[in-house]
């Protein structure tokens, strides 16, 4: 490992190295070498395939893992076609000599399908004046469909809890058979603490690709493991929402869904987080969020509005992140009608149906992480109709829910 480590140092020059390392666009965030994958050893190649992120109706945003830093970039076109090209660029610059690559195609029309392929052309020596390219990889060809605006239905799956168990994902999509679905939603702790890059490739990334990502987009939340371990701040530049946080929201068909970031279980100078997270106030910045979000039109006309999120506010003890959750979101969820609000945590899958004076909306736990414990929860909605179904991983279902339009 250590060869491999100082290749990689020479590679990529000390003087630049934190800048090279190429995460995200802004400050880079990760300061260590040896969390990530890259082996200068391995050659030019996918660390891996693209996965698309933060649809809408007229845009996609593609990332994907390269192991030497490259200038990079997406062909893609209307169809079959792969006439366009895209790559960024931020305060006048390429984006380029980095390995971890977010590309947002824009001005794409709505529920229109797409052809794409990344494409990484290798910089092997980058001087002031005079930058060497190696050879160019190309990816596969792969196709997406932006969202339809007009979307009269729309239908997604939920994954929660997978816990480095990265076979649970091919298992617990097969459980949809061929039904067709328009996203993926990866309600939190997918993760038990966070490590480095080649944990996100080798635990969630390829296993996604694998089975939908390239192809279908996936949206995740954080739950409360994804915010430990020394690798926790980088998550943000491996994966991107509509709002480009961690808690966001987004219309699709006639859903307004809503999703918060629960953070941690414990009190926020409970011993085990060494004085380093401060989520009772960023929960209170979600409440905040929520209640302006709620204000609009669009979530007020919306015929159904889902919430996601890891913690459930009831049923998951009484630990600080639950009870704060309570207190904020329970008022709001109740004042703002909201129609159903999904979660994972607990590991125990339940379907709770409305209780007076607590929660006016039915609260879905998915279960997880070991064998006969997981759980697929399939969502669909109509325009007269929001319904519901958990499928646990041996194939039989556990759970349904229907709420009609009011
Ligand atoms: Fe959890």
């Amino acid at each position: 490992m250590s060869i491999n480590r100082r290749d990689f140092l020479d590679h990529v020059s000390k003087a630049g190295l934190l800048g090279a390392l190429g995460i995200g666009h802004g400050f880079p965030l990760i300061d260590d070498v040896n969390d990530v994958a890259a082996r200068a050893a391995d050659g030019h190649i996918f660390l891996s395939k693209p996965y698309l992120q933060a649809p809408s109706s007229n845009s996609m945003h593609i990332f994907w893992i390269t192991n030497k830093l490259c200038y990079s970039w997406v062909e893609y076109g209307e169809g079959n076609q792969l006439n366009q090209k895209a790559h960024e660029v931020a305060d006048g610059l390429v984006s380029a000599y980095n390995r971890v690559n977010n590309v947002k195609l824009t001005n794409l029309k709505p529920n229109t399908e797409y052809s794409y392929r990344v494409v990484s052309k290798e910089i092997k020596e980058f001087l002031p004046y005079k930058l060497t390219y190696g050879e160019t990889i190309t990816g596969d060809v792969n196709t997406f469909k932006t969202v339809d605006p007009e979307a009269k239905e729309v239908s997604w799956l939920v994954m929660n809890d997978i816990h480095d168990r990265p076979h649970s994902f091919s298992q617990l999509m097969k459980l949809n058979g061929a039904a067709p679905y328009d996203y993926v939603f990866l309600n939190g702790d997918m993760f038990d603490y966070q490590t480095d890059e080649k944990q996100l490739i080798d635990h969630l990334i390829t296993p996604c690709t694998d089975t939908f990502a390239s192809n279908t987009p996936f949206l995740f939340v954080r739950g409360n493991h994804e915010t430990r371990g020394k690798f926790r701040r980088a998550l943000a530049d491996y994966f991107t929402s509509p709002s480009g946080d961690y808690y966001y929201s987004y219309q699709w068909g006639p859903v307004y869904n809503i999703v918060i970031d629960t953070g941690e279980d414990k009190p926020d100078d409970a011993p085990v987080y060494a004085g380093i997270v401060d989520f009772d106030s960023y929960r209170r910045e979600q409440a905040a969020w929520f209640e302006q979000i709620a204000q609009t039109t669009a979530f007020k006309k919306a015929p159904f509005r889902v919430v996601m999120m890891h913690i459930p506010h009831f049923y998951s003890g009484d630990w600080h992140g639950t009870m704060h959750c309570r207190e904020l979101f329970a008022p709001l969820f109740d004042k703002y009608k909201v129609d159903m609000v999904l979660c994972g945590h607990t590991h125990k899958y339940g379907v709770f149906a409305p209780e007076k004076g607590a929660h006016n909306y039915p609260i879905i736990i998915g279960g997880g992480p070991q064998e006969g414990r997981r759980t697929l929860i399939k969502v669909k909605a109509t325009q007269q109709e929001l319904s519901l179904k958990m499928i646990k991983d041996d194939g039989t279902e556990v759970g349904s829910y229907v709420v009609k339009r009011q």
